[in-house]
């Protein structure tokens, strides 16, 4: 990469440019890390590297629309619909965001915003929505600046931009602009790898796990009591921290290798650990809080004892939140999803779950 920081005082539209409308519209996906980020500092740089499995049908859909302003002021004029609504704490979160990006987009400041965005996935299914949310804008201004100024031809430029972008808005976005898997943070292992973006991995994925679903077991669709920043903030004064962040490093070696090797069971045990060991980290702040629910734990009960009884690979994870992500290999989901239905479906809030799997990556749409 040239420009380390992305700022470009250049990106300014002359007056044809400025006189002219267009739109983009991106289809993201959320992804689920199995080794988690959680810790951070400076600008949004992780204290861990990360390794994620990028959804399919779990995604933000962003319609970006540009027109000429009619009056001339350096504000960011954004009108933003949510699901067809008006939604002001979520205009004013994502003014915020533009507004901190504008030395890598200053031609945000010439043109009236519009954007339109929606889940895939019911609203309020307390299902962390940033990584897919953040991603899908990332991609349209990315396509924004594009066409304006024809700078972002190089597909893999395109992504790396857009990754770093994403990881300004959200840490865990900036890995839902690949396919398959992505890492973030700087590790050996990774050629290329970097704290500033994410790099693409399902090159090295072996076919075992290609095909892997990852159905969401909706335990409770509240929001959460702590939100992911405050979280992450937690995780400055907790004494243990620094055991924590070495530990990730750690597991990344090991699953790295697992995944190229197609061990799934090396895989499922670094993953319910990741799961378990975020929790704990959250237990163990100061203050102390839990986002786990009863039945999170009694779902946990029971994934364990039906992999001891039937020796097949179903593992679970879990998010910043209640939920449970039951992630099992295509080939047994005439096994599972019985299973599901019978033992972990009741436990679920209105018997709800979002079934999705292994995805491509985002989609221009
Ligand atoms: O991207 P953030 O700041 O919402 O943090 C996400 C943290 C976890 O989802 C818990 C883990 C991860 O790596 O995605």
């Amino acid at each position: 990469m040239t420009n380390t920081d992305y700022k470009n005082p250049q990106l300014l539209a002359d007056s044809t440019q400025t006189a002219s409308t267009g739109s983009f519209n991106w289809r993201s996906p959320s992804n689920l890390a199995i080794v988690k980020y959680w810790g951070k500092h400076g600008v949004q740089l992780p204290r861990n590297p990360s390794i994620s499995f990028t959804l399919e049908n779990a995604f933000t859909q962003t319609l970006l629309e540009y027109a000429p302003k009619t009056d001339h002021n350096e504000n960011i004029e954004l009108e933003f619909l949510f699901h067809k609504e008006e939604n002001e704490p979520f205009r004013q979160k994502l003014l915020k965001f533009l507004e901190s990006i504008t030395d890598i987009f200053p031609f945000l400041r010439q043109f009236k915003l519009k954007i339109r965005s929606g889940n895939s996935f019911p609203h309020s299914a307390g299902i962390a929505s940033s990584a897919s949310a953040m991603s899908a804008v990332s991609l349209c201004l990315c396509s924004m600046e594009d066409e304006l100024f024809g700078t972002l031809q190089d597909d893999t430029e395109f992504d790396r931009k857009a990754s770093y972008v994403a990881r300004l808005g959200s840490g865990s976005a900036s890995r839902s602009i690949y396919g398959g898997m992505a890492v973030w943070g700087k590790i050996g292992a990774v050629a290329g790898s970097s704290d500033l973006y994410a790099v693409p991995y399902a090159d090295r994925m072996h076919d075992a796990f290609k095909s892997f679903h990852d159905d969401i077991l909706i335990v409770s669709k509240s929001e959460k009591s702590v939100s992911s920043t405050a979280g992450h903030a937690l995780m400055e004064d907790n004494i243990y921290a620094a055991p924590r962040f070495q530990q990730a490093g750690q597991r990344m070696q090991r699953l790295l290798g697992a995944i190229q090797a197609g061990d799934v069971e090396t895989f499922g045990e670094i993953a319910e650990n990741e799961a378990l060991t975020l929790h704990a980290m959250m237990m163990a702040s100061n203050p102390s809080y839990m986002l786990m629910e009863s039945n999170t734990i009694e779902m946990i009960k029971r994934i364990r004892a039906y992999r001891a009884e039937t020796k097949e690979p179903v593992y679970f994870s879990l998010d910043a939140g209640p939920n449970i992500h039951l992630l099992y290999p295509e080939e047994i989901i005439h096994n599972v999803s019985p299973f599901i239905d019978s033992e972990l479906l009741p436990l679920c809030q209105e018997g709800m779950i979002v079934r999705d799997w292994v995805g491509e990556g985002p989609e221009q749409v």
